[in-house]
């Protein structure tokens, strides 16, 4: 399938994997940019600059094909050195960036200068729009339903999709909720020029995390996801647990006052206890409602020929059907 968005970043197929703390390891990256994806590594699970670069250098033996690097500006609890980590990122030659947060605009010189391609994820259509302007090359717009960081706005995809479509001159893809051919095909007439996926990648066979993440996702339903971190203006969607509810009764209970202490046993250095030790109960991850069409674990090669397979059929005889008649 050929797209705005596969020409841009020269891919065969229209998916991304977008960057997951402690998940997007050069395995995944590699595994999907191997399967005609792109691939993405999560800079800042990388403790230092020096440590992305290895991760890169250990991605390209593992690759021939592009992959990114994400560089998320969350209000974290450490600041990190972005200038190295983004000339880490140059040195290692790789060539497309997914930011998401906070604006990339002060890193964009930079990153322009070298011929990276940006992409930023935006979970409004006012972001596109200031991303757009401030020379990104394409959006992944992130619907309310997306796993993790979904903004204060509560707008699912089905009217934030179409709505980006009318004001962006950029290509964008779809990115929350996303999993199924279906889906991709839905995205693409909805405007998008491919979709991101986070959530349904963590359940393949290369993705580098505990099985019993795999597990917990084949087995939850779209009902399993919490919102926390509301109450900070940082909301997130999360696999619901027994921290999770713990979370919520803090927020509930302390209303307006709830600071960042209050809950910071519950969010802060859980990943690695969830995704390499399999303590599914450390904490507060993140998880998308796709959960709730995740029943399997395949490898990122048979999910990817298997969607793209599934959209063509659902685009010749399903659609092409109703044409006809
Ligand atoms: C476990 C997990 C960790 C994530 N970590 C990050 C991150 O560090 N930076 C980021 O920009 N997005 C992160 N995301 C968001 C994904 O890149 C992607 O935008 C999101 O998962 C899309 O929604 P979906 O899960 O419904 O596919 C994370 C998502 C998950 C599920």
């Amino acid at each position: 399938m050929k797209t705005r968005i596969t020409e841009l970043f020269g891919i065969q197929h229209p998916i991304i994997q977008g960057g997951m703390h402690f998940v997007g390891l050069a395995e995944m990256a590699a595994a999907v940019s191997n399967a005609g994806g792109l691939g993405i590594i999560t800079g800042l699970t990388q403790p230092t600059p020096e440590d992305l670069a290895k991760e890169i250098a250990k991605c390209k033996k593992m690759t021939d094909k592009p992959f990114g690097v994400n560089l998320t500006f969350l209000p974290g609890f450490a600041n990190p050195p972005y200038p190295e980590y983004i000339q880490a990122i140059i040195d290692g030659g790789v060539r497309i960036v997914e930011t998401a947060g906070r604006s990339p605009e002060a890193y964009m010189p930079a990153m322009k200068a070298a011929g990276i391609k940006v992409i930023h994820k935006c979970t409004s259509v006012r972001h596109s729009l200031k991303a757009e302007r401030i020379g990104c090359d394409a959006v992944s717009v992130d619907g309310f339903e997306c796993g993790g960081h979904p903004g204060e706005d509560d707008i699912p995809n089905m009217i934030l999709l179409p709505r980006a479509a009318e004001e962006l001159k950029i290509p964008f893809v779809a990115s929350g909720g996303m999993g199924t051919a279906s889906q991709l095909v839905a995205a693409l007439a909805l405007g998008a020029d491919g979709i991101n996926m986070g959530t349904r990648f963590i359940a393949t066979k290369e993705a580098p995390v505990h099985d019993n993440v795999k597990k917990a996702l084949v087995a939850a339903s779209e009902l399993d996801t919490r919102l926390v971190m509301r109450s900070l203006r940082n909301t997130e969607r999360v696999l619901n647990n027994p921290a999770v509810e713990k979370i919520i009764k803090i927020e509930h209970d302390k209303g307006d006052a709830v600071t960042i202490e209050d809950i910071r046993e519950y969010v802060g250095g859980v990943y690695p206890r969830v995704m390499q030790d399999g303590d599914m109960d450390a904490g507060a991850w993140s998880c998308g409602m796709v959960a709730g069409l995740i029943h399997d674990v395949p490898t990122c090669k048979e999910l990817i020929d298997g969607m793209m397979a599934e959209a063509d059929a659902i685009i010749r005889n399903r659609l092409g059907k109703f044409l006809a008649a």
